[in-house]
């Protein structure tokens, strides 16, 4: 017998730890993302624009994210820079961390007020950019919330008061950037941010320290890293990335990850404000932004930038009706409120969902020549196993056409907004009075 000659081909080393996404993902449409850390004191970041719109050349000089913070103002000549200066003097960033004081902090109200708004997941920061851990993470010292500024550990009392409210609890960790491990100095372009960050094996332990330690204390169901993973731990065998995904999917099998760990494995693919949207395709795949255009709380972000209720209940149903989930981000002020107007939206978010969340939760897309979507009138198309529904944001007359052959036309109604639906001979005529919190749901039965 002759042996083969012929080399193997090369194997994809996460192909064996790929699996069928878990139920509660594609029906959890609504998930509650957190930015909060030592860059909630300063709160503080010119709401330029969103990411992917301003160009690349402007946007780390005047970056709209204030979780950014301790970036920003190292690029010289940058507005956040003045600011700094006129504000705090030559203050180092780490005294943000002792000022961050969280006495007004409610986990259960916060919590509340998302299960409230519709969200089935929530996803804290545990560890941003400037490698402040919001738990006692082992390798941290004191640089943590436990041992100084909050003296608490932020993580624990917020996977306690999500889950209470029976939602799924994620955590953000940043495995590409940690400013208190590199010596880079600033970023300043695309290129850097993925070029310039910690690569070596230590680093590599430490962070996969982290996540352990957050999948032992937490169970997290989502672990969602940023930016990138570190090069050496992207392979099989003992502290390697491959090893934490087996670990992470044999103590959780309801476990999620998301796509940014490089070129490696993920569950679903991630897009974010503007950035990255080639992905908005098919049905996997979460988009998350601000209210505002920062995630950090912003105290320059008013009423002109932060989403509206309506607004967002139009974003979710526009999402939702391309195939995507919403990870919409709130940012807490550093003595631990949601903002007014923020708690605003989601309040408004929240009654639209009341009416109208099992149907938006049991949805996927419905593409159909017949019945395209349109922004002028704005309309957009769902479909649930038992109705194929219909979101249109536009007050007087609305025709909707319709193939009298695909649903049950005569059984139409208007779900959500005051007004009513009538047969016409292109399929459907929608006349609303009145919306409040969000577009108009028309439903038919198949
Ligand atoms: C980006 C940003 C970051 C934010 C995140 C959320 O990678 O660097 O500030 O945490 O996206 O998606």
């Amino acid at each position: 017998m002759t042996s083969p000659t012929t080399t193997p081909p090369e194997t994809d080393i996460w192909a064996d730890v790929s699996r069928p996404l878990p139920a509660w993902v594609p029906e959890a449409k609504l998930g509650i993302f957190i930015h909060w850390g030592a860059y909630s004191v300063p709160a503080w970041a010119e709401p330029s624009g969103a990411l992917g719109a301003v160009p690349e050349e402007e946007w780390f000089a005047h970056n709209a994210y204030a979780e950014w913070y301790g970036n920003t103002i190292r690029i010289p000549g940058s507005p956040a820079a003045e600011h700094h200066r006129e504000t705090y003097g030559d203050a180092p960033y780490d005294d943000f961390l002792d000022a961050w004081k969280v006495s007004r902090f409610d986990p259960a109200a916060w919590a509340q007020l998302f299960a409230d708004a519709g969200a089935a997941y929530v996803i804290p920061t545990t560890k941003h950019h400037d490698g402040i851990a919001l738990w006692d993470a082992p390798g941290t010292g004191t640089r943590n919330t436990v041992h100084r500024g909050p003296r608490q550990d932020l993580v624990g009392a917020l996977a306690d008061a999500v889950r209470a409210e029976g939602m799924h609890f994620g955590v953000y960790y940043s495995g590409g950037l940690d400013w208190s491990v590199s010596s880079f100095g600033p970023h300043t372009t695309g290129a850097e941010v993925s070029g310039l960050r910690p690569n070596d094996a230590a680093y590599n332990a430490y962070a996969l320290l982290h996540v352990r330690d957050l999948m032992q204390r937490y169970s997290p169901d989502v672990l969602w890293n940023d930016i990138n993973w570190p090069d050496s731990g992207k392979r099989t065998g003992a502290w390697s990335l491959h090893e934490l995904f087996t670990d992470f999917y044999a103590a959780n099998p309801d476990g999620v990850v998301n796509d940014r760990w490089g070129e490696t494995h993920a569950d679903y693919r991630t897009s974010e404000y503007e950035h990255g949207t080639d992905i908005e395709t098919g049905t996997n795949w979460e988009q998350c932004r601000g209210l505002g255009f920062s995630f950090g709380y912003n105290q320059l972000e008013d009423t002109d930038v932060v989403l509206s209720g309506h607004q967002l209940a139009r974003l979710l149903g526009d999402v939702v009706s391309r195939g995507g989930r919403l990870l919409l981000n709130v940012g807490p002020t550093a003595e631990g409120e949601i903002p007014a107007i923020q708690q605003e939206s989601l309040r408004s978010l929240g009654r639209w969902m009341a009416a109208v969340g099992t149907t938006v939760r049991s949805a996927s897309r419905w593409d159909s020549p017949a019945a395209p979507a349109g922004d002028d009138p704005w309309v957009r198309w769902l479909s649930t196993p038992d109705h194929l529904v219909a979101l249109v944001d536009q007050i007087g007359t609305t025709p909707l056409a319709l193939p009298a052959d695909r649903a049950a036309l005569d059984r139409a109604e208007v779900l959500y907004g005051t007004g009513s639906v009538t047969r016409s001979d292109a399929g459907l005529e929608v006349r609303i009075d009145e919306l409040a919190d969000g577009p108009a749901v028309v439903i038919i039965p198949w």
